[in-house]
């Protein structure tokens, strides 16, 4: 059992956002967040944002902003940073992204010229299709002290109150966890030793863990999902996130994935393929980066069709996923999925999705949102891996022992029954049985919807 705590600090004064890698994604957040705190952009995508929560029962009408429910920090209070490979500035990286036009960003011109990218932590052997001009030099453990003088400078010079970081980097080359990952002790003798197998965003993951600041991972590197990692963010009390945003395809397959074993209809296989022409596809375009990619993206269908129960229905599944690099699309990925099912007396069925997405248009609400959602669990005095954050990742941390949770939906219900708890309000179990229940009168004792009103003292709760 683990306690929510009954009180959450106020959101008061500057957020700092850190993010090693200030390329397509980062350039995009940025650029939305600056055109939003002129009044010139819609927070589209974003759940701290735009998203209502229900409280009580349907008759309540209780159905605040989520903004308004919980303490969050507010966009005009963000300030932003971070690190990369090449010293462009953000107004630079942006133009370079490609993702908005010259023209939408003149408006934030001179604030996205301001922030300029500290020089990276950074070890060729991981990412093989980019050449860095911007870097640190000194072992590991030297660079992750440089690291934290930066976050340390950063804060200072900034005037802020809290950091947050999160990895917006490209894509690692693929590496499973050893005996150095195991516990701290041997993960800081490692860094003392400057061993190779510490790939750079364990780095960084490190040296903000180590001062207690939230971080979260946006793409598949293993980071701060090694034992070493929790251990230290159980000792500093950071609250930590990962791995790989969910944003396109596979948002899509973890919806449609729990709908046809909702249904108990079977699959043979599904065939997803990609085109994409940003420096993310040129990374990708490396077999070992595209190797943690593919690892994050198959996994979400065997956790949601749990094959050991429904062996007639989903025990033969083919399922293959590809990447393209394709220079003339840009950041436009083009998705083709081609789904082969059966249904009653085993009579074969399709289904083909083309999704026409924007990589960094999906992916930038979810930084915010992870960056605020992080930032109150900090607050709210929650420490470790954040399960209830799943909702925004290909391959959602969790407790070894433990089977990731995929399903968006019920992604989406842990992340709302969590800010429930975390406020002192019920959890919602949906059976709805209550409303019909004669006995207590519940038939007839709906009363007039009421306005929401914040909840003032919030009750010591516990999580399961
Ligand atoms: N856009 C999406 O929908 C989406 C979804 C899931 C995951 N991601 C992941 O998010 C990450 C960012 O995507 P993007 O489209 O912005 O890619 P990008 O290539 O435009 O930007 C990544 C930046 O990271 C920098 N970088 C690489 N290694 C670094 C290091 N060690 N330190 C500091 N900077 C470093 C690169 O120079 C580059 O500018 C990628 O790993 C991508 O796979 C994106």
């Amino acid at each position: 059992m683990n306690k929510v705590p009954s009180k959450i600090a106020p959101a008061a004064g500057r957020l700092g956002i850190l993010l090693p890698g200030m390329g397509a994604v980062t350039s995009t957040f940025i650029a939305g967040v600056e055109l939003m705190k002129k009044g010139l952009g819609k927070p589209i995508g974003s759940l701290t944002q735009l998203q209502t929560i229900r409280l009580g029962k349907r008759y309540e009408g209780r159905n605040p902003l989520i903004k308004d429910f919980v303490p969050l920090a507010g966009v005009e209070s963000l300030v932003f940073g971070g690190w990369d490979l090449f010293d462009d500035n953000v107004y630079e990286a942006a133009l370079k992204a490609g993702v908005l036009t010259p023209e939408q960003i003149a408006p934030v011109k001179k604030e996205l010229s301001a922030i300029v990218p500290m020089p990276a932590v950074f070890d060729q052997d991981y990412v093989k299709n980019l050449r860095a001009t911007h870097v640190k030099e000194g072992t590991r453990w030297e660079l992750a002290q440089q690291v934290m003088e930066d976050i340390e400078n950063f804060k200072r010079k900034n005037k802020l109150d809290r950091v947050v970081m999160i990895w917006c980097g490209s894509t690692e080359v693929s590496t499973e966890p050893g005996e150095i990952h195991g516990s701290l002790e041997a993960l800081e003798e490692a860094m003392k030793d400057d061993d190779k197998s510490i790939p750079p965003s364990m780095v960084y993951a490190y040296a903000a863990i180590k001062l207690g600041v939230p971080y979260a991972n946006g793409a598949p590197n293993l980071s701060a999902d090694v034992p070493a990692m929790v251990e230290l963010a159980e000792q500093t009390g950071a609250p930590i996130a990962g791995k790989d945003f969910k944003t396109g395809q596979t948002m899509m397959k973890t919806v449609i994935g729990p709908a046809l074993k909702t249904r108990m209809l079977g699959l043979n296989g599904w065939y997803s393929t990609n085109i994409l022409g940003n420096r993310d596809g040129e990374v990708l375009d490396d077999p070992g980066s595209f190797r943690s990619k593919e690892k994050t993206k198959t996994s979400v269908l065997d956790t949601i069709l749990e094959k050991e129960l429904y062996p007639d229905l989903y025990s033969k599944i083919s399922h293959k996923v590809r990447i393209d690099y394709y220079p003339p699309r840009g950041d436009a990925k083009e998705g083709w999925d081609n789904i082969d099912i059966f249904g009653w007396l085993g009579m074969p069925m399709q289904i083909k999705i083309n999704f026409l997405c924007r990589d960094s248009i999906l992916a930038a609400p979810l930084v915010l949102d992870l960056a605020l959602f992080l930032d109150l669990a900090k607050r709210s005095g929650l420490s470790g891996i954040q399960e209830w954050l799943s909702f925004y990742f290909k391959g959602p941390q969790c407790r070894p022992d433990l089977k990731p949770e995929h399903d968006l939906f019920t992604q989406h219900l842990k992340l709302k029954n969590t800010l429930r708890l975390l406020m002192g309000e019920e959890t919602l179990d949906h059976s709805g049985l209550d409303y019909y229940d004669a006995e207590k009168g519940a038939v007839h004792a709906a009363p007039a919807p009421r306005p929401y009103k914040k909840a003032e003292s919030k009750k010591k709760v516990k999580v399961a």
